[in-house]
């Protein structure tokens, strides 16, 4: 066999072996083997086509149009459909067909928590990790449809470790721990501007995680969608790691896609404003895609309709149903497509020229989940309410903190009582004047609550700190 030092030469990449004569056996053997994961012919390919040529402006984004989507309002006017839907929906969770996904591997900096996101404490009372959130409203689905749902959650290298823990440490949150299937995401090497592989080390590479796409392959490579296929799973709900909002398994939502017979699904909110960090749904040479905030021009960022409403309006709130052999054809080998790579040009701490530590303008390369949707056949697009179902953690303050998701969740219970008659004193935007908790466990849903509390006997007092749990 080839030893990979050859191969790296070959390839024009011969720097990652400069200091391999002078290593331990075991640095040398440690490096052999991360040289050997790297598909050269890959970051040839990257190399050639996203650093020496930048892509520079895509040309056809003058065509693009906004995507079509169901609107929340026929919820109402189109009663039946959404009943027919949800009853759909209902019996593909009972008979098992849908397991959860939720990617993790990001590494938090803008909300500058050193620990995976999911182990960060939101709950407005109890501060219930944002994974405990998840999971307790996977036991409460998999109790009211009395069915099994596996959930499977990417991490990356960098805290996978630390994921693990968490969950084995909470008694993996009243989950079947063989239910609940951790994996890493892939990793691609950082280049130089020249597109040269850095090394983070004399003996290490500096890889850093493939962006969440990579969760495709990941899926197929880590036997997850194996997994899935032998249990009859067809149907991935996908979500963030950062919303404790949302609807982890939706059967409205699973009902449309079934429907529609669509290999991906996706959930939109209206934008609340021009500039929103939201990726949109769009239309471009007649496929559904998602324009990224940072791509979509400013020009049509702020483009209204004849109704005075935004044009580009159906944010993504990166919610999606995949059908298993959609993963299946775009995470395997198979020759029928694959996601794109983007450049994210960063800093990256790697040897300089001189083999000293220093920080490196660099080129990282990243796959993006929601790129699939051109691949898919008749992906669908269903919009729903941003009060009910996003909140997402991403900075430390302000918009999207925790202090803005805590105070979300509040003004959801909130509501969720009112509907049960109950009148919390509320400001005037909602939020109780009293900090309150509702367990996912007691109710996951204004409708579950209604009936939750109606069991009470007696109801308990409505004061500071109250949490309604099992
Ligand atoms: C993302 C979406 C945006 C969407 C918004 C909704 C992208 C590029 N943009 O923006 O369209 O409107 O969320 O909240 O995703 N992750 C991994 N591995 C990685 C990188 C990220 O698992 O290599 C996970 C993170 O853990 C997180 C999610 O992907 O769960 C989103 O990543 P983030 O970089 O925070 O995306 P946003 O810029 O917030």
């Amino acid at each position: 066999m080839i030893h990979p030092r050859h191969l790296f030469e070959e390839h024009g990449q011969e720097q990652v072996f400069r200091y391999f004569d002078d290593l331990s056996p075991d640095r040398q053997d440690e490096l052999t083997r991360q040289a050997s994961a790297i598909d050269l012919d890959e970051i040839d390919h990257l190399v050639e086509t996203l650093v020496k040529h930048s892509p520079g402006s895509d040309p056809s984004s003058a065509q693009i149009e906004p995507a079509e989507y169901i609107p929340y309002a026929s919820k109402e006017q189109d009663f039946l459909s959404w009943q027919r839907a949800r009853t759909a929906g209902e019996q593909a969770i009972r008979k098992g067909r849908v397991a959860a996904f939720t990617v993790a591997g990001g590494q938090g900096t803008r909300l500058g928590f050193s620990g995976p996101k999911g182990t960060f404490p939101i709950s407005p009372v109890r501060e219930k990790s944002l994974f405990q959130i998840f999971a307790e409203k996977l036991i409460a689905c998999s109790q009211r449809y009395q069915c099994n749902i596996p959930w499977f959650i990417m991490t990356s290298e960098e805290n996978h470790e630390e994921t693990y823990d968490f969950f084995s440490d909470h008694a993996w949150f009243g989950l079947q721990a063989e239910n609940v299937n951790l994996f890493s995401q892939g990793t691609l090497p950082a280049v130089d501007r020249e597109g040269k592989i850095l090394l983070a080390d004399k003996h290490r590479i500096a890889l850093s995680p493939d962006g969440h796409g990579g969760s495709l392959r990941a899926l197929v490579r880590s036997g997850a969608t194996q997994k899935m296929q032998a249990k009859g799973i067809d149907i991935l709900s996908c979500f963030q790691v950062d919303n404790p909002l949302v609807k982890c398994i939706d059967p409205d939502f699973i009902g449309f896609h079934l429907d529609e017979v669509s290999q991906l699904s996706s959930k939109t909110i209206v934008k609340n404003s021009p500039d929103e960090k939201v990726g949109v749904f769009c239309q471009k040479d007649n496929n559904t895609c998602v324009v990224e905030y940072s791509d979509l021009p400013q020009q049509l960022q702020h483009q209204l309709d004849s109704s005075g409403a935004l044009r580009f309006r159906s944010g993504s709130i990166a919610v999606h149903l995949f059908d298993r052999k959609l993963i299946e054809q775009l995470g395997g080998n198979a020759c029928d497509g694959s996601l794109p790579f983007h450049v994210a040009n960063k800093k990256v701490t790697a040897l300089d020229q001189k083999g000293q530590l220093s920080e490196i303008d660099a080129v990282k390369f990243e796959m993006f989940i929601f790129d699939a949707l051109p691949f898919a056949k008749n992906p669908l697009v269903l919009e729903t309410l941003r009060e009910s179902e996003f909140s997402p953690v991403k900075n430390a303050q302000g918009k999207d903190s925790p202090e803005s998701s805590r105070r979300d969740q509040q003004r959801q219970f909130a509501r969720w009582f009112r509907a049960a008659g109950m009148d919390l004193p509320c400001d005037a935007k909602g939020t109780p004047e009293i900090k309150i908790e509702i367990s996912p466990q007691f109710a996951d849903s204004k409708e579950a609550f209604v009936e939750a509390w109606k069991s009470l006997s007696p109801p308990p007092v409505l004061e500071d700190g109250l949490v309604l749990e099992l």
